[in-house]
């Protein structure tokens, strides 16, 4: 497998990882073999993004919204995310991959807090690959958060609603300190953000593949990059690319 050469790289690549269920029942199996299956994808994620310099990878892992789904498959997902910690924290700190988790903490039962929080202060330090695993996320609720803070701090007279600004935002974002996404990628043919990073999109580009996300692996994120820096990324601007020389 040839990595490509790129001379884009994106800072920061996202990835709504859908389709496990479908990937499933096309095979007769029970939905949450399609849990575990993707499992592995994310393994092979992080290594792909980890060689090819990629500093930021966040993983959509649960939404805020996935809490609506039948009980025994909410456990299922809240188990292999357990299940993942354990098993895989140790060789993601020997990896050098530092962990951050977004969504909202409020309202986490059991152990599953105290894990997340081990699992980013173990890696705290470490200096390589970003792995931002979004759980019990949802965009809304992460921008209501925020609003929630600032309605705060105006009413206690620390701020002044017309100072703030974008960067307060950010800054109070689950995210804050994470550069926005360059691209957005889509597993499954769904094309749609489902809650997902809606602020931090703004400028985002987006790709929607066909493929279940059990079968993502290393040869589709390097085809991913390959697209992203055939890109043109004008942010409101005029084009950022230098123009061909005739001749
Ligand atoms: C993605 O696969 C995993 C999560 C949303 C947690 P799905 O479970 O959404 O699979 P489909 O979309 O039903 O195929
Ligand atoms: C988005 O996928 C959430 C995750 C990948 C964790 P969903 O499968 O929940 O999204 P919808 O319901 O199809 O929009
Ligand atoms: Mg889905």
């Amino acid at each position: 497998m040839v990595k490509p050469d790129l001379t884009v790289i994106p800072k920061h690549v996202a990835i709504i990882m859908d389709g496990n269920g479908r990937w499933a029942n096309q095979r007769g199996l029970p939905r949450t073999i399609g849990h575990t299956k993707g499992v592995e994808a994310v393994r092979e994620a992080v290594k792909a993004a980890g060689e090819a310099g990629v500093e930021y990878l966040t993983l959509f892992a649960f939404s805020s919204e996935n809490w609506s789904r039948p009980e025994t498959e909410v456990t299922d997902l809240l188990g292999l995310m357990r299940r993942f910690i354990r098993r895989d924290l140790a060789e993601l700190h020997r990896s050098n991959v530092r962990i951050r988790i977004i969504g909202d903490r409020r309202n986490l039962q059991g152990d599953l807090l105290p894990m997340l929080l081990e699992a980013e202060e173990t890696t705290r330090a470490n200096s390589g690959l970003t792995l931002v695993i979004a759980f019990n996320y949802g965009s809304r609720n992460e921008i209501l958060r925020v609003i929630e803070r600032l309605a705060v701090d105006v009413a206690a007279g620390l701020l002044r609603p017309e100072d703030i600004d974008a960067a307060m935002i950010d800054g109070r974002l689950d995210t804050a300190g994470i550069p926005d996404p360059d691209l957005i990628i889509r597993t499954s043919g769904e094309e749609r953000l489902s809650n997902f990073l809606l602020w931090q999109a703004a400028y985002s580009e987006f790709l929607f593949i066909p493929d279940f996300w059990p079968d993502f692996d290393r040869q589709m994120f390097f085809d991913a990059l390959k697209t992203y820096a055939a890109r043109e990324r004008r942010f409101g601007g005029l084009t950022t690319k230098p123009a061909a020389v005739a001749g």
